[in-house]
Formats: C-alpha cells, sequence, structure tokens
C-alpha cells in the first residue's frame, strides 16, 4: 500500500501551507448542520499552528455547483471554523468548485491555489478518490504531504485489507447501488461473510459469503407509511416496497457481528429517515457498537445512523469517507494519495 509522507515530518515554520481539507459537510439554512468533517480537520490544523506556519490557506468543495453559487459558499464553514479554532493566520478559501478548472484537474487553476505557497498537505481523505486541480495537480506544484487524518484513515481502512482479525464481516446497504457493486465483489473475496441490506439487496444474486435478507418491512409504493407489513423477502406484493430488513434477518446480521473480529459497515439497511423502516438500520449500528471486534463505518448516511442513536463514540473509527472508503477498499488506487510521494 502506498503510504505518503506524513505532515509530521513537513518543517513549516515561518512557511504559508496550502492544506486541502473536506469541508464537504451538510448546510441547513444557512449555517453547518454536521461539523464532523470540520472537527476532524483540526488536529492538522493545530499541528501546522504549533509548528509555527506562518499562513494556512484552506481549501475544500463544498457540494457540486456548476459554476459560483452563493447557497454553497464556504463561509458558514469559515465561521463554524473560528468557533473551534480561531487564529488569524487561518484562512478559508472559497468553494474549489466554484471554478471550473477544479473537477477537470486543469493546472491553471492548480497553479492560481498554489500561488504564494510554499508547501500542500492533502488531509481531504473523503476527496481523495478525485483527481481534481486541488487534491491532485497542484499535488505536483508544491512540496507535498499526508495530513493526520487522511494518514488515520489509510490506517484504518489499511487494517481491513491487510491481515484483519477473523471472523471478518462486511455490512453494506444503500441505495447507491452502483457505486457499491465493485465493493461487494472485492470484500466477497476478502471477507467472511457480506451482510447486504438496503436497495442493494435487490440487485444482489445469492453467492458465496453473501447473505441476503430473507424478510423484509414492505409498504405500498403510494402510502408508505400507512400500511407496513413483515413479508418473507422473496414475497413482496405487486406494487410494494421493501424498505427495511425485517426481524428475522436483522437477529440474522447482528449474530454474525457479534461473532466477528472485524466489522466493515456501509450504507443503511432501509429508509432509516423514517421511524417505521429504521429498526434494521439501528440493529446493524447496536451490533457494531457492542462488538468487540475492530469496528470501521463509513458513509454519510450509516454515520448519521449512528451518530443519531449516540453510538459513534462506540464504534472503533468513523471514517470521513464515503466513496473514497469504497474506491480504497476495493483497492483502487487513490489519486490524491498517489500524488504524495512516499517518505
Ligand atoms: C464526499 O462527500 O463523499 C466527498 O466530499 C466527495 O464529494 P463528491 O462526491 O461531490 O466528489
Amino acid at each position: 500500500m502506498h503510504r505518503p509522507r506524513s505532515v509530521r515530518d513537513a518543517d513549516v515554520a515561518g512557511k504559508t501551507v496550502l492544506a486541502r481539507v473536506d469541508f464537504n459537510v451538510t448546510l441547513e439554512d444557512g449555517r453547518v448542520a454536521d461539523d464532523t468533517r470540520i472537527r476532524a480537520a483540526l488536529p492538522t490544523i493545530k499541528l501546522l499552528l504549533d509548528g509555527g506556519a506562518d499562513k494556512i490557506r484552506l481549501c475544500s468543495h463544498l457540494g457540486r455547483p456548476t459554476g459560483e453559487d452563493p447557497a454553497l459558499s464556504l463561509k458558514p464553514v469559515e465561521e463554524h471554523l473560528r468557533t473551534l479554532v480561531d487564529d488569524p493566520r487561518i484562512a478559508v478559501l472559497e468553494n474549489t468548485r466554484f471554478h471550473p478548472g477544479e473537477t477537470k484537474n486543469d493546472p491553471q487553476f492548480a497553479r492560481e491555489l498554489a500561488d504564494g505557497c510554499d508547501l500542500y498537505v492533502n488531509d481531504a481523505f473523503g476527496s481523495a478518490h478525485r483527481a481534481h486541480a486541488s487534491t491532485e495537480a497542484v499535488a505536483h506544484l508544491l512540496p507535498p504531504y499526508a495530513g493526520l487524518l487522511l494518514e488515520r484513515e489509510l490506517d484504518e481502512l489499511g487494517s481491513l485489507l491487510e491481515e484483519p482479525a477473523r471472523p471478518f464481516v462486511a455490512v453494506l446497504g444503500g441505495a447507491k447501488v452502483e457505486d457499491k457493486i465493485g465493493v461487494l465483489e472485492s470484500l466477497a473475496d476478502r471477507a467472511d461473510s457480506v451482510l447486504v441490506g438496503g436497495k442493494m439487496a435487490e440487485e444482489v444474486e445469492p453467492r458465496d459469503k453473501v447473505l441476503l435478507p430473507v424478510d423484509v418491512v414492505a409498504a405500498s409504493a403510494f402510502a408508505a407509511d400507512a400500511d407496513a407489513k413483515i413479508v418473507p423477502a422473496d414475497q413482496i406484493p405487486e406494487g410494494w416496497l421493501g424498505l427495511d430488513v425485517g426481524p428475522k434477518t436483522r437477529e440474522a446480521f447482528a449474530a454474525r457481528v457479534a461473532d466477528a473480529g472485524t466489522v466493515f459497515w456501509n450504507g443503511p439497511m432501509g429508509v432509516f429517515e423514517w421511524p417505521r423502516f429504521a429498526e434494521g438500520t439501528g440493529a446493524v449500528a447496536r451490533a457494531v457498537a457492542s462488538s468487540e471486534g475492530h469496528t470501521v463505518v463509513g458513509g454519510g448516511d450509516s454515520v448519521r445512523a449512528v451518530q443519531e442513536l449516540g453510538l459513534a463514540d462506540r464504534i472503533g473509527w468513523v471514517s470521513t469517507g464515503g466513496g473514497a472508503s469504497l474506491e480504497f477498499l476495493e483497492g483502487k488506487e487513490l489519486p490524491g494519495v498517489v500524488a504524495i510521494p512516499e517518505a
């Protein structure tokens, strides 16, 4: 595995540092609704401050704007950051995706970002699977280093690829099925069992090591909250949808998780935003939190579920990466990581 050199080995005293962070957070009414990713960047920011950096320019994308969009300005994020660490040496640049060159990995935009800076620190694990100007091209213009969060994510997720304690149980769910089929294949090779719930389960064929739901909570597509009932997974009535895993499945999944030496979980088991369909996701979250094995949860929705249930501090590692953690576990090289040389 590629281990990029660490910001701990950089001499930042008196330097202007360009730091790529992942401040792609949820905003509500123009305020930061969930600051997990902002807090996750603090150790690197503090290390740079303590190391005597002269200036720290933080850059990030937010959302997927096409051009400038005031609703996706990083200003509310900057205000929030200043409540956590207020130092005049810190500046937060505007959303990198306001510039068309960002997603094109355009060297000219990278030169604008690098202008006046002495070194580059990438701490944006959540965006490391993107070859964008602020994650990739700029790493060729300034001496690049990995931030502390990026390193920790690589260690935690890397431990799942390199000799995980057995049995290794992966739980996959959620709706973004096409993003996850590749990781399912790869995990089916590496893990001892892969438990599949959510919309994913409808697309996956039975195969060795893969456990699919035996029962589901189904509801009419038109009045989903009114008439839910538990049915065998292969007997969903015409015009109904499976919106959560059923009680027999929850029990079977929880038993596998309880026996695991290592657990990786990405993706809810159902439409957990609706209390009626939240039981399956809750059962998996509680099982993962109670596990005595090494546990890693990644992906926005599953992370939100463990947070809402107050279980986040009982998880071994809560990853800040959704797509990035999946691509990493699929064995793909992350452009933002390989652009930084090894020590
Ligand atoms: C994420 O939220 O997964 C990262 O910030 C990447 O965002 P993107 O999928 O818009 O590139």
